[in-house]
């Protein structure tokens, strides 16, 4: 990681760090003891319900532990081969106490301890802890899945159509044209991330639908600080022009749920509009920030859209919040059935591909990705674009280190920049203190305005998933 900027510490008063260890952890554990408690009771194996008993009690030990800024103890030997430089790198950093500790490293740390309570059971080891609230999210999210999936089917079906009117438009109205929607496929791409679930422990049923919608969508242009889709959006059309045949998109995928979904649209557009001929998607291999994909994410979203009769039942928060049943309508589960098959079809010809990496889920940030996955570095170096959702890529892409705010976003991603071979997209809403490539002033503009942070010295504003960057970087030396 970088040695020319301090990363964010949990003993940093000024920093989200702090919060987050002294405030959101404690929840986000809570929360997971409480599934896990539904789930041993729901069970008559024995064996399970008596391990499900133990996970409880090792997860309120780490609470403990976590709450009473108790050292970090090395992660017990759990079968899996990145466990040893976990504890490489916590042995390295000396004493380490949950309230004065980098927080990237203790961040990923916190996710890993709980994954090793798991691994060291024999029925729960792939069970994941956050399934049930990742999926009750999608739910709630189902008027902007809808008005989303209808949207998809009108664009696939005018893309086919102008296909077949081969001619009719020129080359230049093309490019416009495409310009224009790849902008509006990125943007909800984007805006998608902003309902992560491990930062909106509260989020109420009208909060996140009033997230999600055109509406929203639009009046946040304005809080895109930095955009450089329009780069993004050169390479794929110059690899499209030169005639090249394998022209791979690359996503680093974030949350699930409605994300993954908006992603998923994302990735058909470019198939269909042919600016990717194949899209990869690398998903985590331990459930991870709450709300982050798994290769079983992928199965869950594919089956609940197969099954619209799953997608009209209620999910437990509608439940509690005394909401009746909606039927879909006709057009509706049609739309839906439309994207099935769609997805369907494009992964069984292989143009959907899923491509898990323990990389993903190690403890320090992206720039170590050439040492520390050689071979996963050479593989994206085969992409047109490596498209990096959301905060927690954002933070590791950077280091997770206090830049000053002007600092080229190409600087401060260091081996991951110029000279990668690798071109660079962040999508991200800013959930966290670091921040690169601002205009002179910007921060300080942002900092004056409600909810800035003022003069506190905290900059608050790029707490809360309200602004947002895109950024881009195109790995030249
Ligand atoms: O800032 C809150 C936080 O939990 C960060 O710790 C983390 O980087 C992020 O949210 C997770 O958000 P995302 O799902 O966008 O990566
Ligand atoms: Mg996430």
């Amino acid at each position: 990681d970088t040695f020319t900027a301090t990363q964010y510490n949990t003993n940093d008063a000024t920093s989200f760090a702090h919060i987050s260890a002294r405030e959101r952890w404690p929840i986000i554990i809570t929360q997971g003891i409480d599934d896990v408690h539904r789930s041993t009771y729901l069970t008559n194996d024995e064996e399970t319900h008596k391990e499900g008993k133990w996970i409880v009690s090792e997860l309120a030990r780490l609470k403990y532990e976590l709450q009473h800024d108790r050292e970090l103890t090395p992660i017990p030997d759990d079968g899996e081969k990145d466990v040893e430089a976990y504890n490489k790198e916590l042995e390295a950093m000396g004493t380490s106490k949950w309230h004065s500790v980098p927080w990237l490293y203790s961040e990923c740390y916190l996710y890993r301890r709980v994954s090793s309570i798991f691994k060291q059971t024999q029925k729960w080891k792939s069970y994941d802890i956050f399934a049930r609230q990742k999926m009750s999210t999608f739910k709630s999210s189902r008027p902007a899945v809808l008005e989303l999936a209808a949207r998809y089917k009108d664009i696939v079906t005018e893309l086919e159509s102008k296909r077949q009117a081969k001619g009719a438009e020129t080359q230049e109205q093309r490019e416009a044209a495409e310009k224009v929607l790849f902008t509006e496929m990125c943007e909800i791409c984007l805006w998608g991330n902003a309902t992560d679930l491990s930062l909106l422990t509260n989020l109420s049923y009208e909060d996140l639908q009033k997230l999600q919608g055109s509406e929203a969508r639009k009046a946040s242009e304005k809080n895109i600080l930095v955009n450089d889709l329009e780069k993004a959006f050169k390479i794929l059309t110059t690899a499209q022009k030169e005639g090249k045949k394998e022209r791979r998109v690359d996503i680093v995928l974030d949350n699930a749920g409605f994300e993954l979904y908006v992603d998923l649209i994302l990735a058909g557009y470019l198939l269909v509009s042919g600016l990717a001929t194949t899209v990869v998607f690398h998903p985590k291999s331990i459930p991870w920030f709450v709300s982050d994909v798994l290769p079983a994410d992928f199965s869950a979203l594919l089956s609940t859209l197969a099954q619209p009769d799953t997608y009209e039942a209620l999910s437990d928060d509608e439940k509690d919040a005394g909401k009746k049943p909606v039927p879909l309508s006709d057009t509706e589960r049609a739309n839906l059935m439309f994207l099935f098959q769609n997805w369907g079809q494009m992964y069984a010809e292989g143009k959907y591909v899923l491509r898990p990496n323990d990389f993903w889920t190690a403890g320090g940030s992206y720039w170590r990705l050439p040492g520390a996955a050689p071979d996963l570095y050479e593989d994206l170096k085969e992409s047109e674009l490596v498209i990096f959702k959301g905060d927690l890529n954002y933070r590791k892409l950077t280091a997770d280190a206090a830049w000053p705010a002007t600092t080229p976003f190409t600087e401060a991603i260091g081996p991951m920049g110029p000279g990668s071979g690798i071109r660079v997209l962040a999508l991200r809403t800013c959930k966290a203190d670091v921040v690169v490539g601002l205009a002179d002033g910007e921060d300080e503009k942002i900092r004056a305005t409600e909810g800035g942070g003022g003069d506190s010295g905290l900059r608050k504003w790029a707490w809360s998933g309200k602004w947002a960057v895109v950024q881009f970087s195109d790995g030249k030396a």
